[in-house]
């Protein structure tokens, strides 16, 4: 990462779903800000903006990480996913053939982070207990659903991935 004004500029070479980049950032901006603003990757949702709510999660290298509080700087020389590329074109990912299958989303604010959430669960465990599920999800906040139907879909999703 290198310095490119005086001022506020930096630049960051960044790896965003698959594609690497190298391009300039505010200093001060975040990470959700910049992927949302900058690339147009408006799947991230910002609630809170606190780091409480979840839906602006996104992957860092495989990790789920809350994009409203981390620095778009920080991105630099790390390889991020977001909710965008999950599907292939038109084609829905298993996890989200089954949040459509369970009726996993309402109003469908949440649902990028809850995604985003599983997808590290799931690359990382398979075949998870509702108990691992549970507590993959209890960072991820839903206004709508309840959260039985988002859980019974990571688990069917499991299913179909580990079969
Ligand atoms: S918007 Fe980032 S955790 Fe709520
Ligand atoms: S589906 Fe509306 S907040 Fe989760």
């Amino acid at each position: 990462m290198t310095s490119s004004s005086p001022s506020e500029r930096v630049e960051i070479d960044v790896e965003v779903n698959g594609r690497r980049r190298t391009v300039a950032v505010d200093a001060r901006d975040t990470l959700a800000d910049h992927l949302r603003n900058d690339q147009k990757l408006t799947g991230i949702k910002l609630g809170c903006e606190h780091g409480v709510c979840g839906a602006c999660t996104i992957l860092m290298d495989g990790a789920a990480v809350r994009s409203c509080l981390t620095l778009a700087a920080q991105g630099n020389g790390r390889s991020i996913r977001t909710v965008e590329d999950l599907s292939d074109g038109a084609a829905l990912s298993p996890l989200q053939e089954a949040f459509k299958k369970h009726h996993a989303l309402q109003c469908g604010f949440c649902t990028a982070g809850f995604l985003l959430s599983a997808t590290e669960l799931l690359d990382a465990n398979p075949s998870p207990t509702r108990d691992e599920v549970v507590e993959a999800l209890s960072g991820n906040l839903c206004r709508c659903t309840g959260y039985q139907t988002i859980v019974e879909a990571v688990l069917d999703a499991a299913g179909q991935i580990g079969n």
